[in-house]
């Protein structure tokens, strides 16, 4: 679609640049469903976020996403947050409500239970969270709100623990714990596999049956997801959390179901760019 005077900018605002699929999936759910609007990459270093948000009401942009390292920090520039990115302590959506106010949003958890969805329904299942960063807030609330009986294990104990009591998980501990577990779903969170051919926990611990989704998307087969399948799990490529992610966003924005395939293969076309 060509972009003209009538077209509506919206975007995601990182920093440093670096490279982002966002705008490509968004890009392609817009030109499949006819949408007038380009999704941008805008490289917004933390001293100038706040004149940014400034500027997207003063541009009249509906939405930006918010990606590292500005997820915690936005909130400070926001009229509102809501309930959710309250509980999980990080927005990665913006909108702008018609009376102008700035509305924070988190749709990082949807795109994990969506993902984790495509192979099993949480409720009432045992899970780990492995981590206890930003990404695994996201995740132990999106488990605990679909009903599974969720513990957070990573390195830093004390970490995992303060974790779990801030977002009521049912108990924490480390890595090496895992197997003690007997996780139905297994979730990893931290940056062990990132660029890497390492696991962060003892395929052993990984049961035949269970659910295994890593968030770690480069490359997409980790060396989790590969031990995941040589013990007879099921694994979920962190792909998935980021097209789900979007495809809310999507559909906050234009009130439509996302074209989640579209999506989907305009990732992977960006992966083979
Ligand atoms: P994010 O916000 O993306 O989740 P983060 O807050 O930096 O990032 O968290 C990174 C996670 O990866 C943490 O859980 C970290 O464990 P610690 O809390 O012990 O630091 C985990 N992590 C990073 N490198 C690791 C390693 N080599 N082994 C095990 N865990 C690691």
């Amino acid at each position: 679609m060509a972009i003209g005077t009538e077209t509506t900018v919206c975007g995601i605002v990182l920093h440093p640049a670096g490279h982002t699929r966002s705008p490509a999936m968004h890009n392609a759910a817009f030109a499949a469903c006819g949408i007038d609007a380009a999704y941008h990459a805008f490289d917004v270093p933390p001293e100038y976020l706040g004149d940014a948000l400034r500027g997207m009401r003063a541009l009249g942009i509906h939405q930006l996403a918010v990606s590292i390292p500005h997820k915690e920090a936005v909130i400070a520039h926001l009229d509102r947050v809501d309930e959710t990115a309250r509980a999980i302590g990080a927005v990665n959506t913006v909108t702008l409500g018609s009376d102008g106010e700035l509305v924070g949003t988190n749709t990082d958890w949807i795109g994990g239970l969506r993902a984790i969805e495509r192979e099993i329904q949480p409720q009432g299942r045992r899970a780990v969270v492995l981590g206890a960063g930003g990404a695994a807030r996201g995740l132990v609330y999106a488990l605990g709100q679909a009903g599974a009986e969720v513990w957070v294990l990573n390195r830093t104990q004390s970490r995992a623990a303060e974790l779990a009591e801030q977002l009521g998980a049912a108990g924490s501990g480390g890595l090496d714990e895992l197997s003690d577990r007997e996780a139905e779903i297994i979730v990893n969170t931290t940056s062990v596999g990132l660029g890497s051919d390492e696991s962060p926990v003892d395929p052993r611990a990984i049961h035949a049956g269970a659910v295994v989704m890593d968030a770690v998307y480069v490359p997409e087969q980790t060396r989790l997801l590969a031990d995941a399948a040589a013990r007879g799990a099921v694994g979920i490529a962190g792909k998935w959390m980021l097209v789900y992610q979007a495809a809310e966003q999507f559909r906050l924005w234009t009130g439509r179901e996302a074209p989640t395939e579209i999506m989907a293969n305009a990732f992977d076309r960006e992966a083979d760019a």
